[in-house]
């Protein structure tokens, strides 16, 4: 049976960048195979280490927003990545055969260092990719849905697979692969990509007025359109992008022929976008809210999870520590 893990880090609220990027494409492989979503609380902690104290409130906030997207516990494993030790011995044990210049070449680790607002020189965030690589082979997974950031990840996963095998000429663990989502990229308020850094968000915790506020007035527009008289191009506008995503398609129809012939103005065209977007958020909005409701709950469902992803990670542990020559007394 095919197997699926990702994992999100627990940092602060879920926007609709995720929803259609990610958790959209976790619910619909829980379907397919054996699949387990992790909230990665260590990884937070390369950059979290001096507000340890939010990781904890933002893992029960990803888990309500996880089964608010439809993640269902009876049919995927849903847990915490602290709670699995596993992970860490075999993060170790990745670390004696990785080189070290595999880790430093990842495109993402010099440009995070540059512009991240904690110091991350750390040994720790050096071995994110490794401990990433870990989370996935324990499992040993051939799935992972991932945003095409991660891909130099899946990368450096898949060569450390190889080196192993190789190394202790075992099969231990498969290749894994990324599934990447059919969605293009959320575009955010400004038209830059959706992303909490650049405060162009709108979050999947945010009310029907707040997502009305920010459509109206904070989405950007066609720059050329200064008029209401003035004919507009919707291929360049963020604002048709998102209908695109979300809106009906007698809607994008519409309103991809209006705003050509100036039928229809910019700050209408907003006020159907915040419709459209408030329809998809709000069900999944009260289900967070309802969720945060009942910590205990959340909290069985992580406990269950957890335990369950203990059990497999253990089976591989005893495989790796086989093929390593471990004692076992
Ligand atoms: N690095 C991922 C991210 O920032 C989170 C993550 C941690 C992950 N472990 C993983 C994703 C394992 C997929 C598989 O989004
Ligand atoms: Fe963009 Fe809509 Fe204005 Fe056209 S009418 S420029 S699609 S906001």
């Amino acid at each position: 049976m095919s197997r699926v893990l990702s994992g999100i880090q627990p940092s602060g609220s879920q926007h609709i960048g995720h929803l259609v990027g990610a958790l959209e494409n976790f619910t619909r492989l829980q379907g397919e195979g054996e699949a387990f979503y992790m909230i990665a609380d260590w990884h937070a902690l390369t950059s979290k280490y001096e507000s340890v104290e939010e990781i904890w409130p933002a893992t029960l906030e990803l888990t309500a927003t996880f089964l608010a997207a439809g993640l269902d516990p009876d049919r995927a494993t849903l847990f915490v990545q602290s709670l699995v030790k596993e992970h860490a011995e075999l993060h170790l044990l990745l670390s004696m055969v990785t080189p070290l210049s595999w880790l430093e070449r990842v495109p993402t680790y010099k440009e995070k260092l540059q512009n991240a607002v904690a110091d991350l020189g750390s040994y720790g965030f050096l071995g994110y990719p490794l401990l990433q690589t870990a989370d996935i082979i324990i499992y040993k997974a051939h799935k992972v849905p991932v945003g095409e950031d991660q891909l130099f990840h899946l990368e450096l996963a898949r060569e450390v697979v190889r080196r192993f095998n190789f190394l202790f000429q075992r099969e231990v663990f498969p290749e894994p692969e990324a599934v990447l989502t059919k969605a293009a990229k959320v575009p955010g308020l400004d038209g830059r990509k959706m992303s909490k850094s650049y405060g162009n968000c709108i979050y999947l915790r945010d009310n029907p007025a707040v997502i009305l506020e920010k459509c109206t007035r904070q989405m950007a527009s066609d720059p050329a359109r200064l008029r209401r008289t003035d004919p507009g191009n919707p291929e360049i506008c963020p604002v048709f992008e998102f209908h695109k995503l979300f809106s009906d398609a007698e809607t994008v129809q519409l309103v991809g022929t209006e705003c050509r012939q100036a039928g229809i103005g910019c700050f209408d065209c907003k006020k159907r976008v915040a419709e459209a977007l408030t329809r998809r958020i709000e069900p999944i909005r009260e289900k967070i809210e309802s969720h945060l409701g009942h910590p205990g709950d959340i909290e069985a469902v992580l406990r269950d999870g957890s335990a369950r992803a203990r059990a497999v990670a253990a089976e591989t542990m005893a495989d790796v520590r086989d093929a390593m020559r471990l004692p076992v007394l």
